[in-house]
């Protein structure tokens, strides 16, 4: 691997949570760059387009069992996290957020200790705090920030806090461009909470950085694209975008909670009352990571009208 920005050498990585959106589109880049990447997954038929990449070689495997994860990791220069879940499925109580968020990263410290692994990058959330976080979700991601700053010995790492990150396959204009298709007025919560959505390839050339550039070791970075918007002005603009004429809504708090007991407990689990309570904090760069690394990001509204433009 290389020890320096500019002077990078690929070698072999394995990408936790790599057939995921941001992972799927991290393997593309760094299969392009000549990087060995292993890909485990929990799924029977793992996307088509990851499996055709050269260098990448997908594993049926459960990360959570320690064995598997030795064995993943094993001649692994790098592994990236990019395991996440925004919702709990089957409880509400913390604990599938603390088994994917932190036990995870507990196991990946140790596994990659014994496995000689030289770096970890860490795909995390703005807002993550591990004692102040409103929600259970970013307490999660805030612990996990807290075991790799303390527990991580001679594995260097980088930690990436990205504000919502659009691009092709996201989960969040996807979701909400069918809604704004097919129906006239949307009832909408949190409505003025702020976002300054972060183009994926300009995640991905982050974490690409922090794998070659030792300068990164150790460093947490906030990625935020070029604007703020209010989820309001968002999906206003994705409207435009879509030339759909559809009245957003914003709910009170209380109907805003309200919807979110309700929507929680229909499949798909659109919204919930975890993903209220993130919502109450900005999810704005207090610091640019981006600009730090010399990247400029992609901008929203470009983005909408060459990609929503009917
Ligand atoms: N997308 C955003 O707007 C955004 C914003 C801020 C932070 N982030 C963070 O960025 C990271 C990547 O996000 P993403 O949008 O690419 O997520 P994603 O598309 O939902 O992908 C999540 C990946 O994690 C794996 N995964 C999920 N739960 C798992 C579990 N319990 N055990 C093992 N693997 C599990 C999935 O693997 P399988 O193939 O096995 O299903 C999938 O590859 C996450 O940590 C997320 O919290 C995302």
């Amino acid at each position: 691997m290389a020890s320096a920005a500019g002077n990078a050498r690929p070698g072999t990585a394995c990408l936790l949570g790599g057939t995921g959106f941001v992972g799927s589109r991290l393997a593309a880049r760094l299969s392009r760059q000549g990087w060995q990447l292993r890909i485990p997954t929990r799924r029977s038929r793992p996307p088509e387009d990851l499996r055709v990449l050269p260098g990448v070689r997908l594993f049926s495997a459960d990360v959570h069992d320690p064995e598997s994860l030795h064995r993943l990791l094993l001649g692994c220069d790098a592994v990236v996290n990019c395991v996440g879940i925004l919702n709990e499925r089957h409880r509400r109580d913390g604990s599938e957020f603390e088994q994917a968020h932190v036990k995870l990263v507990a196991k990946l410290l140790d596994a990659a200790g014994q496995a000689g692994v030289d770096k970890l990058v860490q795909i995390s959330a703005l807002q993550a705090d591990a004692e102040r976080a409103p929600s259970l979700y970013l307490r999660s991601k805030g612990r996990a920030e807290q075991l790799i700053r303390t527990q991580a010995g001679p594995l260097r790492w980088t930690i990436f806090q990205p504000s919502v990150i659009f691009g092709p396959g996201d989960g969040f204009l996807n979701r909400f461009a069918p809604l704004l298709r097919y129906f006239p007025v949307l009832p909408l919560a949190r409505a003025g909470a702020l976002f300054a959505p972060v183009h994926v390839d300009d995640v991905v050339s982050a974490i690409e950085r922090a794998l070659v550039d030792p300068a990164t070791d150790g460093q947490t970075y906030q990625l935020c694209g070029p604007d703020t918007f209010s989820l309001r002005s968002i999906l206003g603009l994705l409207a435009n975008a879509m030339d759909r004429r559809c009245l957003i809504l914003g709910l009170p708090d209380w109907l805003a909670r309200l919807q979110a007991m309700v929507l929680e407990r229909l499949p798909g689990q659109l919204f919930t009352l975890d993903n209220f309570r993130s919502l109450s904090l900005p999810s704005v760069c207090s610091s640019d990571g981006l600009g730090a690394l010399g990247i400029s990001p992609r901008s929203l509204p470009a983005y909408l009208a060459a990609t929503y433009r009917r």
